[in-house]
């Protein structure tokens, strides 16, 4: 385009923009929630128990204080969608995150398997393959654990930086992955990249991977990718320490009133249990129980699965959609993902244009994840990552604010390239 041309195409944006900016919007597209009528297919679960329910099972009232570790019931669901045995699970409250904060805490306070507690290390670090999930990235904030990008690939993050750093650097002391349809890129680790991890020899006795298995039965599309099983792996290598494993039904049934769960090796559940028996006598029995009640074998769960998967893709498709009708694919000013399941959508637009886009969504009325919380310290070096969170609005809102944030990318990118002009 001409400089003329550019100015006119901006103009003629503008005025679309301005016609969003009157229609007074109010959407959210920020988070990874599931909407109103896929929570609506878990509600049969509240029937799963009663005031005239029987919760004395093998002559243990599960009302009362007991089982600290989690009901064999939930264990034997967890162990199917974790792929470990039951005895290498700990079931906890009601947020995996919680869980993961706690394990860093205990790295911090305590130290895992008798190494010197992190407070008293100096410069520790952790590996953060970007783009990825905010929360993790603000456990780290909030302990000043210095952050290290690591650059995600196709199949996973790039094993070569991986393995040089943590086989050479013993202030490394673990790596976030969320290894089955990745927050935000929608990407399953490859096997090549799940064997490579298990054989890691970290120069740190203390360093653990956090395996955020948070989307393990969250497909969307027919075909569920595969995932190797790193614990099996490790096993072969006798590097079971070396791994956390963490999930919940947060996004299977009611997120934040579910239940979840870590595995881990006999070494790392000890220090675990340890310090989870000073801290509660016992997590909610009766909600671990309606769990496993209402999914009473693990099939019923990858069927219930299936109806969240039918209400989510629509909307995935719709964002896909508009996408492909608005814009070359892989083009240099944008580019998306097309995830076979999990929560988001990740885009990548012309750089230094993702804050920008992100405010003039928000200026129209449509919240998006703030431009940068994909990175660690909020940091996105090209500005250029943006998630999308399709679960919660209406199709109907997808739409609309689809179309708004189509436009606010070309205008984005024309104000960058009029500006260098
Ligand atoms: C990768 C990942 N891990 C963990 C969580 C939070 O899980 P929970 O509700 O079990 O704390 C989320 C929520 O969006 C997530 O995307």
């Amino acid at each position: 385009m001409t400089y003329k041309q550019l100015i006119n195409e901006k103009l003629y944006l503008e005025e679309k923009y301005n016609q969003f900016k009157n229609m007074h919007l109010h959407l959210d597209m920020s988070r990874g929630k599931p909407g109103p009528e896929q929570l609506d297919i878990s509600m049969p679960m509240l029937n799963a128990i009663n005031s005239s329910s029987d919760l004395t099972i093998h002559e243990t009232d599960y009302r009362n204080y007991g089982m600290a570790d989690g009901i064999p019931e939930i264990k034997n669901l967890f162990s199917k969608i974790m792929g470990v045995e039951p005895k290498q699970l700990f079931i906890g409250g009601n947020s995996s995150l919680n869980m993961m904060f706690d394990v860093i805490s205990c790295m911090m306070t305590h130290g895992l398997c008798g190494c010197k507690p992190l407070i008293f290390q100096k410069n520790i670090k952790f590996l953060c393959p970007v783009p990825g999930y905010d929360r993790h990235f603000n456990i780290l904030s909030y302990y000043n654990i210095d952050m290290i990008n690591i650059k995600m690939t196709h199949s996973g993050p790039d094993m070569d930086t991986v393995q040089q750093l943590v086989e050479n650097d013993d202030s490394i002391k673990g790596i976030w992955c969320v290894p089955k349809y990745s927050n935000p890129l929608g990407i399953t680790y490859s096997d090549e990249v799940v064997k490579r991890f298990s054989m890691l020899k970290p120069a740190a006795k203390d360093f653990r991977i956090f395996w955020d298995n948070a989307y393990a039965v969250h497909s969307i599309t027919e075909k569920d990718d595969h995932l190797l099983n790193l614990m099996d792996e490790c096993k072969k290598y006798g590097s079971e320490d070396m791994v956390f494993i963490f999930a919940s039904t947060s996004k299977i049934t009611f997120p934040g009133s579910g239940v979840a769960a870590i595995a881990a090796s006999d070494n790392n559940l000890k220090d675990i249990k340890k310090r989870y028996s000073i801290q509660t006598i016992g997590f909610d029995k009766i909600n671990q129980l309606r769990h496993a009640k209402y999914f009473m074998d693990y099939e019923e769960l990858i069927n219930h699965m299936k109806k969240c998967g039918k209400i989510l893709k629509p909307k995935f498709d719709t964002v896909i959609n508009k996408l492909t009708e608005e814009f070359k694919e892989n083009s240099e000013f944008i580019s998306w993902t097309k995830p076979n399941g999990g929560y988001f959508i990740s885009v990548d637009v012309y750089s230094g244009c993702a804050k920008r886009v992100v405010e003039l969504c928000k200026t129209a009325g449509v919240i998006l994840t703030p431009a940068g919380a994909t990175y660690p310290y909020k940091i996105d070096p090209n500005d250029s990552n943006i998630r999308l969170a399709p679960a919660y609005p209406s199709i109907e809102e997808l739409n609309l604010a689809m179309d708004l944030f189509c436009v606010c990318v070309k205008l984005a990118v024309l104000e960058k390239k009029i500006s260098t002009l």
